[in-house]
């Protein structure tokens, strides 16, 4: 199933995004590295971009849009008090980390250095429970519900969707947090 496989492989990358995170909050309390404005303000852009901008927006405009339309109240719950309320936080918790960011460049105290590591890691744990459970419930749900017609609109307008989505970005953004 396609439209799936894809926001499979998408959550691949934005758990490798999260042990990226983790792993340089890791270093920072080690004292091997220092707070790097660089790589912070390309992680906000990561998450803005793909994690939220595509991922989950994709999620929202294609297939939980017909789940809510096909598969009743479960589906319903599952969503609206589960699932959306998630992406909410995850946007919620980059704006913390964006102002905790701020607050350091102006002031780099270990009270603001406290309040990076904090919201970073509130968003590392908080996608990985996302994920986990999307991964595990929500689309094995969706592919076993929904009707084969239905499962072939969400592959079409996948593919749309896809096309119009930088692919170099990815490329671009690993060189950056990798390199
Ligand atoms: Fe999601
Ligand atoms: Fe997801």
């Amino acid at each position: 199933m396609y439209g799936i496989e894809i926001l499979e492989r998408e959550h691949e990358n934005i758990l490798n995004f999260t042990n990226i995170l983790e792993e340089k909050f890791i270093n920072i309390l080690d004292g091997k590295e220092e707070i790097g404005i660089n790589f912070f303000e390309k992680s906000i852009n990561f998450i803005r971009v793909y994690a939220d901008g595509h991922h989950h927006k994709k999620e929202e405009d294609i297939l939980f849009k017909y789940m809510l339309e096909d598969l009743g109240p479960l589906a319903d719950k599952l969503i609206r008090s589960g699932m959306l309320v998630e992406h909410d936080l995850a946007r919620f918790t980059t704006l913390e980390l964006e102002k905790a960011l701020k607050s350091y460049e102006a002031d780099p105290s270990t009270k603001n250095k406290l309040d990076i590591i904090g919201h970073g890691m509130a968003y590392v744990y908080l996608l990985r429970r996302h994920a986990e459970k999307e991964n595990q419930v929500l689309y094995p749900f969706a592919a076993k519900n929904l009707s084969e017609e239905k499962l072939n609109l969400i592959n079409e307008e996948t593919k749309a969707y896809e096309e119009n989505f930088n692919k170099e970005f990815l490329a671009d953004f690993e060189m950056v947090l990798l390199g």
